[in-house]
């Protein structure tokens, strides 16, 4: 009888042709997530054939809706619509393996709506970058960069709106959060707070997660800075996006930058660092030039706040 491997879960089983690759699962306590009961509705049963699609069954109408709606590539397959047929094995991965994985299927919705005139705030300004995700992504493939990317801003969107933020903006892997508070102090702690436990996550969910699946390693640099911006909306009435405009966010991004410089993961600017230095512990502290600002800039390492 053919084998199916499954990963992550480094399992073989035996397969039935009669059964579809979801039943054989269940039938060896492999979860296999299933929100549509395995009627080929949600898509949520996928699972990436990583050797012997040719092994697979061609895909039924359902699954081909499916597929042509979300642009899968040939190898995504849904589990309760394949079986295996002949005699060769196949190996698969399977793709939604937790709650995270199933939220991430409905895309994000941020932030409060700014006036559409602009208008002046005082923002916390935080910047997120992965580490060396143009060899990361160059070792995936297309369907898995975009996933990861989905795991991880859904869950970094978590903790931002924990601590009284949002996400405004998605730049390649690359985000920007901002924390509004009428009290500067709640801002400051909110956001330095929220940058700990982005960091906490990806040292202990992220990294072991791309680790397992993929055997590579997962970090992020965090920039931080505060100051008057001008929030409002661009673009026409259909594609109208909600922006910030201002010299403390080119800082934020710098900031966020210089971690590379510093083999750092989370740096905030002095107004920041003095808003809180009662309450925070830091590593290395540096003068270093900004590309693109005049004069040399105080940065502060954060390595916990109490
Ligand atoms: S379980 Fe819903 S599509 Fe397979």
């Amino acid at each position: 009888m053919p084998k199916i491997f499954f990963a992550p879960d480094r399992r073989a089983i035996e397969a039935d042709p009669d059964e579809t690759l979801l039943k054989a699962a269940e039938r060896h306590d492999i979860p296999l997530t299933r929100i549509c009961g395995g009627r080929g509705r949600c898509s949520t049963c996928r699972v990436m054939i990583r050797e012997g699609l040719d092994h697979c069954s061609p895909r039924t109408i359902a699954e081909t809706a499916i597929a042509e709606k979300m642009a899968f590539p040939p190898e995504i397959r849904l589990s309760c619509q394949t079986h295996i047929r002949g005699s060769g094995d196949i190996t698969l991965r399977r793709l939604v393996q937790d709650e995270a994985d199933i939220e991430i299927t409905s895309l994000f919705v941020n932030g409060p709506e700014w006036n559409i005139a602009g208008t002046e705030k005082f923002l916390f300004i935080l910047f997120a970058d992965i580490r060396g995700f143009t060899s990361l992504s160059e070792a995936l493939l297309p369907y898995d960069v975009i996933h990861l990317l989905k795991r991880y801003f859904h869950r970094m969107n978590r903790i931002i709106e924990n601590y009284g933020g949002f996400i405004d903006n998605y730049m390649g892997d690359g985000l920007m959060a901002l924390f509004e508070s009428e009290d500067p102090l709640a801002g400051a702690y909110g956001s330095v707070r929220a940058g700990i436990e982005m960091l906490k996550e990806v040292k202990e969910r992220m990294a072991p997660y791309v680790a397992e699946n993929w055997n590579r390693e997962f970090k992020i640099g965090i920039g931080l800075h505060c100051g008057m911006v001008v929030a409002g909306t661009v673009g026409t009435k259909k594609d109208c996006k909600q922006t910030i405009i201002g010299d403390a966010v080119n800082l934020a991004s710098r900031i966020e930058s210089a971690n590379k410089d510093l083999g750092t993961s989370f740096l905030i600017s002095e107004k920041v660092y003095n808003l809180l230095k009662d309450r925070l512990q830091t590593g290395i502290t540096a003068k270093i030039p900004i590309r693109g600002k005049a004069g040399e800039h105080n940065l502060y390492e954060v390595v916990g706040i109490s």
